[in-house]
């Protein structure tokens, strides 16, 4: 569509803009995105218009029948606003004037852009939020799914990625089911931030107009109503607080990403990916790539970018409006794009792209000293204090090493020669089934402590808000 006049903003211009001047400035280039949110925020500015009666019913109705015409050309792919439209604002509007008449020049009453564009995103992040909870708790369900078969599948644990103590596998996946639950409430709680209305505190300062602003936020949907327009207008605290939300769901998107690329390693084999998520190497013929956790990993740093590029758009800005803040939208718009496409390819990549490996995980844990500490927990429980006994299982180790052995290799005898307190028993307590199942502690990895935890953790999905 083509603009109607020089320029929307007032007869104050005399010359039209510089053509790279309109392009630099305008936003319509991707606000576009927000063209639901403009037209729902519209129709409820001019409901809202017609319930205060600064206009009448039926102007109201030519409005909102006008805006649904604008809805449906945009749906069937018919509207197509040009650069000299410059925001997604103006196009609605000068299109609505294009329907309905002069009439659609009274929608602007008592509003601004800039408590226009406010509550578009606002309205925008909250959809959003909502669907990226429901992605994190299908991601949940997708950990489970694994955790449930994996209870006694025993994976060495490691700490400064060197063999530490064997857990249960199921115990290692709902660590992450316990990041996603935080990332979860984390953006309840952002949402209840971002669902506050604007609508109302005009360009900076309010309105003349005898506005109902309790109304407009009502049929939006929104909880509650900035109380002070200049905050209202200026302040992208919200966006920012999501966008560190957003940020830690990345984090701990690449964390488990990083894990599985090293559990997909023949030196690791723990997991083999399957065809349907991986992919091959163009000259490479053996290879099988772990593309899918290696982009999430990637990914990971354009969602940080996006977190500091809004903190430094914020921290100069004196009040109100400035046009610094139309620099909202894109780190927005990708921050959601980037975390939504992490969360389904991961949750993908969980349900069907990756088998474990358990004959490649026993052997890995049958086959190391990650029992050590059980041994020296075995003299403790028999009386030795555990630092002597610590010290004595370190000459263990170092015997064993020396002899090219296991722990479980060694003889009675050879137990008894390094401390008299070992019996036939310590064959069981070095087990790692064993090692794992004594873990009995709140939140450690005893397969009945993960049972328990299990079960919590689908309680908890049940949860609503
Ligand atoms: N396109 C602008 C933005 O995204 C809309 C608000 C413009 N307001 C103004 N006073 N220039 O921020």
């Amino acid at each position: 569509m083509s603009s109607s006049g020089p320029k929307a903003w007032s007869q104050r211009f005399e010359s039209a803009l510089h053509p790279a001047i309109a392009a630099f400035n305008a936003s319509i280039g991707f606000d576009i995105e927000l063209i639901e949110q403009d037209i729902r925020g519209s129709e409820a500015h001019a409901k809202m218009l017609a319930k205060t009666e600064i206009i009448s019913p039926e102007e109201a109705a030519q409005l909102v029948s006008g805006l649904e015409t604008i809805r449906q050309e945009y749906l069937a792919g018919d509207f197509n606003p040009s650069v000299d439209d410059e925001d997604i604002h103006f196009a609605v509007e000068h299109r609505l004037v294009e329907i309905v008449g002069d009439v659609g020049k009274k929608l602007h009453t008592a509003r601004s852009r800039n408590d226009q564009v406010g509550t578009d995103i606002r309205l925008y992040l909250r959809e959003q939020l909502d669907s990226i909870r429901e992605q994190l708790r299908a991601f949940q369900e997708a950990l489970l799914g694994h955790a449930e078969q994996h209870v006694e599948t025993v994976i060495p644990g490691y700490t400064h990625l060197q063999r530490a103590q064997p857990l249960s596998l199921a115990h290692h996946l709902l660590a992450y089911v316990e990041m996603a639950q935080r990332d979860w409430e984390r953006l309840g709680d952002v949402r209840r931030r971002v669902n506050i209305s604007p609508l109302g505190c005009g360009a900076l300062a309010g309105t003349p107009f005898p506005i109902d602003r309790m109304y407009s936020a009502e049929l939006l949907g929104f909880e509650a109503v900035y109380r002070n327009s200049l905050d209202g207008v200026s302040d992208r605290d919200f966006a920012i607080e999501f966008t560190a939300a957003a940020s830690l769901i990345v984090m701990h998107l690449s964390r488990l990403s990083e894990e599985i690329i090293l559990w997909a390693a023949d030196e690791f084999g723990f997991v083999k990916l399957t065809d349907s998520c991986s992919t091959g190497s163009s000259i490479m013929p053996q290879k099988k790539n772990p593309d899918v956790p290696e982009l999430v990993r990637g990914k990971t740093g354009r969602v940080f970018g996006h977190l500091q590029s809004l903190l430094v758009m914020m921290k100069g800005l004196p009040m109100a409006y400035n046009k610094d803040l139309q620099e909202d939208k894109e780190p927005l718009f990708d921050t959601v794009k980037t975390v939504q496409g992490c969360l389904e390819a991961m949750t993908i990549l969980l349900r069907q792209g990756i088998q474990f490996q358990p004959q490649r995980l026993s052997t890995a844990v049958t086959t190391d000293y990650s029992n050590a500490t059980d041994v020296a927990d075995y003299l403790a429980a028999k009386g030795v204090p555990f630092r002597e006994a610590y010290n004595l299982v370190g000459q263990v180790v170092r015997h064993c090493l020396d002899q090219n052995k296991l722990l479980k290799d060694l003889s009675l005898q050879e137990w008894q020669s390094l401390h008299p307190a070992f019996e036939t028993d310590i064959y069981d307590a070095i087990a790692p089934q064993q090692v794992v199942a004594a873990r009995r502690s709140f939140g450690g990895t005893g397969f009945e402590q993960v049972r328990h935890a299990l079960l919590e953790a689908k309680k908890r999905l049940l949860v609503v808000d």
